[in-house]
């Protein structure tokens, strides 16, 4: 029996000494495994004689036991142990303020054409769209570019693949072919409208702002091969060049939010537009940096004129009875000029820390020109 003693005495001591319940593991597989010690002496018992097996059987039955029960108990403690180690190190400070979560920023972009729409539709203007992948006829035939004429060229324009039927379509060169589908529907609800009037009480029958993306092969620090302008267009029955010079200043104050801004029209030309004109703002350009409302510099900000009579020949109106005026802003220019962004091409480059510097905050407080955020 001493052997049996022994071997206790032994294991016992090793299971108390076990530091971990990897050794504690391999202990037991040493002791109670397949060839482990004890298992081994369990084998013994097959060859014996009946009365040796009823002497040695429960003593050997009794040290399995007792030795398992003590590495489940070693084990228990173990796994206590580690656990507390674990949750000390773990411990989450709940006193500490979070770390700052990064936030998305409205891209300057978008937010000159929130505040470019709230102003407009202040004054009365509707939103019209229309595609970026444009016709010849709506970007340029019905705008009066003449046939062949080099101002399709003009525009460094980005033409599509001959398609099936031979056409080739182009990436809008400007936002102006949307003039066109307006117009064009105006001109189905005509004779509706001259029998009954038109709808809502005489609201002028065309008053619409069409933002877009717009494209040109044009790459320098004012160009970009895509870029975004914001057109507008009215037509009515008794329309002048001095509603259009109301409207454009009075956007222009309200948009860099000071009446101090100066303008000046300046005669210019477009094949869709007759009289043509660019407005100018009055800046200071010293320092390498713009500032609007001061200085003796000029810097052109948005082309208009009053809608030739061919385009609304076009589209099928009669320019004996139907007049108006259109102009066209560069949105991202606008805001470069707004809060002095040096160079366009940052703006498309998709890097988050130029974002992060110029983007606006999307909770922005209301705009003072609006009232709107
Ligand atoms: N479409 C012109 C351009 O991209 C801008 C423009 C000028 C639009 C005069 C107009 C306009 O509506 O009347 O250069």
């Amino acid at each position: 029996m001493t052997d049996l003693t022994t071997l206790e005495a032994d294991l016992a001591a090793a299971v108390t000494a076990a530091p971990d319940v990897a050794a504690l593991e391999a202990l037991r597989v040493a002791a109670l495994g397949k060839s482990g010690s004890i298992s081994e002496l369990l084998k013994t018992l097959g060859a014996m004689s009946p009365d040796e097996r009823r002497e040695r059987g429960p003593a050997i039955n009794g040290l399995r036991d007792r030795i398992a029960a003590a590495i489940a108990g070693r084990k228990a403690a173990l796994e206590a142990v580690e656990l507390d180690v674990k949750l000390a190190a773990e411990r989450v400070d709940l006193t500490l303020s979070p770390p700052p979560e990064r936030q998305g920023r409205v891209h300057p972009t978008m937010q000159v054409l929130d505040e470019m729409i709230a102003i407009f539709a202040e004054m009365g203007f509707g939103l019209a769209e229309g595609p970026d992948i444009e016709d010849d006829f709506h970007n340029f035939t019905a705008l009066n570019f003449p046939p062949k004429h080099p101002a399709r060229e003009m525009h460094d324009t980005f033409w599509l693949p001959e398609d099936e039927r031979g056409e080739r379509k182009v990436l809008r060169t400007h936002t102006s072919p949307v003039q066109v589908r307006v117009m064009q529907r105006l001109n189905e609800k005509l004779p509706a409208w001259v029998a009954n009037g038109p709808p809502g009480n005489g609201e002028p029958p065309i008053r619409v702002i069409v933002p877009g993306r717009t494209y040109r092969s044009d790459s320098d620090a004012t160009h970009t091969p895509m870029f975004h302008q914001m057109e507008g267009l009215v037509i009515d029955r008794a329309i002048h060049m001095g509603h259009l010079k109301w409207t454009l200043e009075t956007f222009i104050a309200r948009y860099f939010e000071t009446p101090l801004v100066e303008t000046r029209f300046r005669p210019h030309h477009f094949p869709f537009t007759e009289p043509s004109a660019e407005m100018d703002v009055r800046c200071d350009r010293s320092g390498g940096e713009v500032r609007i409302g001061q200085g003796d510099d000029w810097m052109e900000i948005v082309g208009c004129g009053m809608v030739h009579p061919n385009v609304l020949k076009n589209v099928g109106l009669d320019p004996d009875q139907w007049q108006g005026f259109a102009f066209g802003f560069g949105i991202d220019r606008l805001g470069a000029l707004k809060y002095g962004m040096p160079d366009l091409r940052d703006m498309f480059a998709s890097d988050a820390r130029w974002l992060e510097h110029y983007g606006f905050s999307a909770f922005a407080a209301p705009n003072p020109a609006t009232g709107l955020s």
